[in-house]
């Protein structure tokens, strides 16, 4: 089976062919350069944007591949959450696309892509227990299969990627700045007294990182040194931070204690979520699933390893191009949809607001 996914939620406008669950070719185009002018995404130049790119994506997406559009089984597009003109321009696509090629066409949840993408990777079993970190969402999921994604917890305000965009933002970094925290982080150990891991004393599994967002931003008002002059200088400096590490020392203390405070407290709230999967009679987990764009974090990594291997349930972590937005979780999770038999019709909607 031929499937293609097309991914336009945010500001990637991504597509790839998989066939059997493994990946021909892939094409991205970010438009992070563009919206990093302001600060974050504007919704308006990041539909415009799709719209002006799909077209030739998708033609040299075809050239690498040698297939035809006729050879096209099924056209998978992500159908939210996102933003709604940014999907439309997607979902437009992917509508015309399947009606022009008999395909059957499948709209697919990008959180749940995001979930699933490993699969691409190794044998994804279930059932899991899911950790979906992005820029827009933080959602604790127990995972029944392909099709089955109930969620158990959720963040109250901020997702953790935003959290890190924002505390990057503060520093006078490019948008998006999570990697560069992660990366500078990576240069000093965290001093773990500097931030309380937020919304961790309850019962619940959701979570809260705008205490966490006010905290770090106290921190470097009172150290208004750490910021960097403008955010040209940011990317400068961080390109060449590992020979910068005395100068950018207090910086990385800072850096690696947000990393630490935010894996510490995704960390507690799985363990949560283990430990109460494990006692049900059905749905044990027999995996432990991480995905979004904060998955590419190390520690993060670290922490989510060290808690599949307490557990005794395999840790499942896409390799870091999988974890942000690309276009073959899209035509993965497609796939499997069609496999278990779903088609949508051609007045699929998007679903702009989509949780679950
Ligand atoms: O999943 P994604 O590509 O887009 C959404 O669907 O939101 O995630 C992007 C988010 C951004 O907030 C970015 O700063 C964050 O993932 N991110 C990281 C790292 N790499 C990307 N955050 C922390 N550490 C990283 N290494
Ligand atoms: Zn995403």
């Amino acid at each position: 089976m031929i499937t293609l996914g097309i991914e336009t939620s945010c500001d990637e406008t991504a597509l790839a062919l998989i066939r059997d669950g493994k990946l021909l070719h892939d094409v991205i185009s970010s438009q992070t350069d563009i919206h990093s002018l302001f600060g974050g995404v504007v919704p308006e130049i990041a539909s415009r944007e799709h719209y002006r790119l799909i077209g030739r994506l998708f033609a040299d997406l075809l050239k690498k591949t040698d297939l035809s559009i006729a050879m096209i089984d099924t056209v998978a597009v992500s159908r939210g959450p996102g933003l709604l003109g940014s999907l439309l321009v997607g979902l437009g696509f992917a509508k015309g696309l399947a009606a022009a090629s008999n395909a059957r066409l499948v709209g697919v949840n990008h959180l749940h892509a995001h979930l699933l993408a490993a699969g691409l990777e190794q044998q994804l079993r279930f059932p899991a227990v899911g950790l979906l970190v992005s820029g827009g969402h933080t959602h604790i999921y127990h995972i029944l299969s392909a099709n089955d994604f109930r969620l158990l917890g959720r963040t109250l305000d901020d997702a953790a990627g935003e959290a890190f965009d924002k505390v990057a933002k503060m520093l006078n970094m490019p948008y998006p700045g999570g990697h560069l925290i992660d990366r500078i982080g990576r240069m000093a150990m965290p001093d773990v007294k500097l931030f309380t891991k937020p919304y961790v004393d309850n019962d619940n599994l959701d979570f809260s990182f705008s205490g966490l967002k006010t905290a770090a931003s106290l921190h470097i008002q009172r150290n208004p040194h750490l910021r960097f002059s403008s955010p040209a200088e940011a990317a400068r400096r961080c390109a060449v931070a590992e020979e910068e590490t005395t100068s950018l020392q207090e910086l990385a203390v800072l850096c690696a204690s947000f990393n630490h405070t935010v894996a510490q407290t995704l960390r507690i709230k799985m363990q949560r979520a283990l430990e109460r999967l494990m006692t049900q009679e059905q749905g044990r987990p027999v995996s432990l699933v991480v995905a979004g764009g904060v998955a590419a974090n190390s520690m993060v990594r670290e922490a989510m390893t060290g808690l599949a291997e307490h557990f005794d349930v395999e840790a499942v972590l896409p390799s870091l191009s999988l974890c942000t937005d690309n276009g073959a979780m899209v035509a993965y999770a497609g796939e499997q949809l069609a496999r278990l038999g779903l088609r949508h019709l051609p007045d699929l909607e998007a679903i702009p607001r989509g949780q679950a």
